[in-house]
C-alpha cells in the first residue's frame, strides 16, 4: 500500500499498459510491456496498472512477468466484481515485491441498468464480495466506481463506503467517458468528501478520459480537491481519445509547484524518452505540438520569440527541455567507437547489454557508423529499442531486393527467417517500393495481411538520419503494429512490417488455443470496462 507520509505529494498511477493498451490498433506483446514497465519505473511512477488479466492470456504473462521483474512501483491488476477475474489478477501479481488488485464496477444508473442489467442493491453486493476477496490476496486493493462522473453522488457515496468497510485502501473516482468540466469534477470530490468521512483515511485519486480534451484540467482539479493518486498514460494513449497525459500532469505540477504546492516522485528528465518509447512501441505518433513531448513544444518560429529567447529563454519558455530530458543529444560515438565505448554509452542512457545482446547491438551500430557520420543518443537509443525485440521468437526480415524504375512497376523479392528458423523467399510486384515488399513479405510467409497505415520519421535531423517506420496491419480481424529502424528506409519499412505481421500471428495464435482451451470464456466476451 502506498500513502506517502508528505500530504502534498501526489502519487503518479500510470495506467499506459492497461487503458493506455485498449486503444484501438495497439497491441504490444510481452516484451515490448516489459520494456515500457521498466523505463515507467526509471521514470519514478509510484504504480504502474501492468494489464488486466483475466482478458487474455497474452495479457496474464505480461503481467505476471512485469511483476516478476520491474523494481520499484507498485504493480497493479485490474478486475472486475467476479470471483474468477480477481483470483487471475492475484495469480498475475502475487509475485510482484507491492502488489495491487484495483477491482471495477459501475455505478451510473446508465451501466447499470444497460450494460450490468442488474441493481443498484446488486452492485453494493458485489462490491462488497469482490473488494473481501481481493483483501484475502493483499492489504493494497483499490476500488472503482465506473462511470463514476455520471452516478448519483448519494448510492456512490454509499457503494465507496462498502468498498471502504471492506478494506479498499484506495478510491478511484473516473470519469470514464470525459464529459466533466473542471470545477463539476471538484465538486463531485467535495461533496463524496462530505458523504464518506472515511475518504480521509483512504488515498482518493482521479481518472479522466479526454473526450473533450479536459482530461488533464479535471485531473488538476480533483487533485485540487483533495485527490492524492492521478491516473494517467504516457502521450494521453487510451479509450477513444485517451487518457490524461502523464508528462502533461507531471509538468503542471513541477512548472506550478510554487503555486500549486504539490509534488510527485517523478525523474522530469525521464520524460521525453519515455514518451519516445511509448511511440514507437505504440505506433502511436506524438502530434508535434503535443504539450511537452511534441517536436515543436520547445521550438520558435517567429524572429521576434527567437531573438527574445536568445536573450532571455524564460521570455517565451516556461520549461527548460533539459527539465523533460530534451537534451539527450550529448552522447556522440563514431565508426571508430568500440564494444566497451557503446556499452558505456548505453549504461548511460539506461540499457545495461552484457553478451549476446551487446554483440547484436554492437553489430547494428557498426553497421549504421558505417553509413552515418556520427552516431547520437537518440539514434542509439531507437536502435537498441529496435534491436531488443529481435530476440521474441518471431518472423525476421534476413535480406531483400528491389527492383525500383519510373517505367515499370517495382518488384520486389524477400527472404524471411520464420518463427521456426527455416527461411522463405517471396516475390512480388507491387505499387511502389514499399509496397512491393510488403506484398513479398505476404506471399514469402503466406499471410494474407493488410496495410491499415505506414509512417516514416527520422530519428535525427541531418541527411544521414536514422529512419524509424510504423506499420500497422491486419490480419484475420487481429490489428498489430511494428517498428522498424535503419538508414535505408525500405529496410526499416520491411523490420517493421515483420514485425506486425509477428504480433498479429501471436495473438491469432493465442486466440486459437485460448478457444480450444476454453470456449466458453473467450476474451472478447470480457467487454473491457
Ligand atoms: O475509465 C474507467 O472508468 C476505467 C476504470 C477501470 C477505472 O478505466
Ligand atoms: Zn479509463
Amino acid at each position: 500500500m502506498v500513502k506517502p507520509e508528505d500530504p502534498n505529494r501526489v502519487l503518479i498511477f500510470d495506467t499506459t499498459l492497461r487503458d493506455g493498451e485498449q486503444s484501438p490498433g495497439i497491441s504490444l506483446n510481452t516484451q515490448e510491456k516489459l520494456e515500457i514497465a521498466q523505463q515507467l519505473a526509471r521514470l519514478g511512477v509510484d504504480v504502474i496498472e501492468a494489464g488486466f488479466p483475466i482478458t487474455s492470456p497474452g495479457d496474464f504473462e505480461a503481467v505476471q512477468e512485469i511483476a516478476r521483474v520491474v523494481d520499484g512501483p507498485v504493480i497493479c491488476a485490474l478486475a472486475r466484481t467476479v470471483a474468477g477475474d480477481i483470483e487471475r489478477a492475484w495469480e498475475a501479481v502475487s509475485n510482484a515485491a507491492r502488489p495491487r488488485i484495483h477491482v471495477v464496477i459501475a455505478t451510473s444508473d446508465l451501466h447499470i441498468q444497460h450494460k450490468l442489467q442488474t441493481t443498484r442493491e446488486d452492485v453494493l453486493g458485489q462490491t462488497r464480495a469482490a473488494v473481501a476477496h481481493a483483501r484475502r490476496f493483499t492489504d493494497d486493493v483499490e476500488f472503482s466506481p465506473e462511470d463514476g462522473f455520471r452516478s448519483d453522488r448519494e448510492f456512490m457515496a454509499e457503494v465507496v463506503s462498502v468498498a471502504i468497510e471492506e478494506g479498499a485502501t484506495t478510491i478511484n473516482v473516473p470519469d470514464t467517458v470525459g464529459y466533466a468540466t473542471p470545477e463539476e469534477y471538484a465538486a463531485m470530490f467535495t461533496r463524496l468528501y462530505e458523504l464518506v468521512p472515511a475518504l480521509n483515511d483512504v488515498t482518493v485519486s482521479v481518472h479522466c478520459h479526454d473526450d473533450l480534451g479536459l482530461a488533464v484540467a479535471n485531473s488538476l482539479a480533483g487533485l485540487r480537491a483533495g485527490c492524492r493518486q492521478v491516473e494517467c498514460a504516457v502521450n494521453g494513449i487510451g479509450e477513444r481519445a485517451g487518457n490524461a497525459s502523464l508528462e502533461e500532469i507531471v509538468m503542471v505540477l513541477h512548472t506550478r509547484e510554487p503555486y500549486l504546492g504539490l509534488s510527485t516522485g517523478v525523474d522530469t528528465k525521464e520524460i521525453a524518452r519515455t514518451s519516445r518509447l511509448v511511440s514507437r512501441l505504440t505506433g502511436y505518433p506524438v502530434q508535434p505540438n503535443k504539450a511537452v513531448v511534441g517536436r515543436n513544444a520547445f521550438a520558435h518560429e517567429s524572429g521576434i520569440h527567437q531573438d527574445g529567447v536568445l536573450k532571455e529563454r524564460t521570455t517565451y519558455e516556461i520549461m527548460d527541455a533539459t527539465t523533460v530530458g530534451l537534451d539527450a543529444n550529448s552522447i556522440i560515438l563514431g565508426k571508430h567507437s568500440g564494444r566497451h565505448a557503446l556499452r558505456q554509452a548505453l549504461s548511460e542512457l539506461g540499457f545495461e547489454l552484457s553478451g549476446q545482446s551487446l554483440n547484436t547491438a554492437f553489430k547494428r551500430f557498426k553497421e549504421i557508423a558505417d553509413k552515418k557520420k556520427v552516431v547520437t543518443a537518440m539514434d542509439l537509443e531507437a536502435l537498441v529499442t529496435d534491436e531488443l525485440r529481435e530476440e521474441v521468437e518471431a518472423y525476421q526480415l534476413e535480406w531483400f531486393e528491389v527492383e525500383a524504375s519510373s517505367r515499370r512497376p517495382p518488384h520486389a523479392t524477400v527472404g524471411v527467417r520464420t518463427p521456426e528458423g527455416t527461411e522463405v523467399v517471396g516475390s512480388f510486384t507491387g505499387d511502389g517500393p514499399v509496397d512491393a515488399i510488403f506484398r513479398a513479405i505476404n506471399a514469402a510467409t503466406g499471410c494474407d495481411a493488410r496495410l491499415r497505415e505506414f509512417r516514416v520519421d527520422a530519428v535525427t535531423g541531418g541527411q544521414d538520419a536514422l529512419g524509424e517506420t510504423s506499420v500497422v496491419l491486419e490480419l484475420g480481424g487481429f490489428v498489430c503494429a511494428g517498428q522498424g529502424v535503419s538508414t535505408d528506409i525500405l529496410e526499416a519499412g520491411g523490420r517493421a512490417y515483420v514485425r506486425a505481421l509477428s504480433n498479429a500471428v501471436r495473438r491469432r495464435t493465442m486466440a486459437a488455443e485460448a478457444e480450444a482451451v476454453a470456449p466458453e470464456a473467450q476474451p472478447d466476451a470480457i467487454p473491457a470496462p
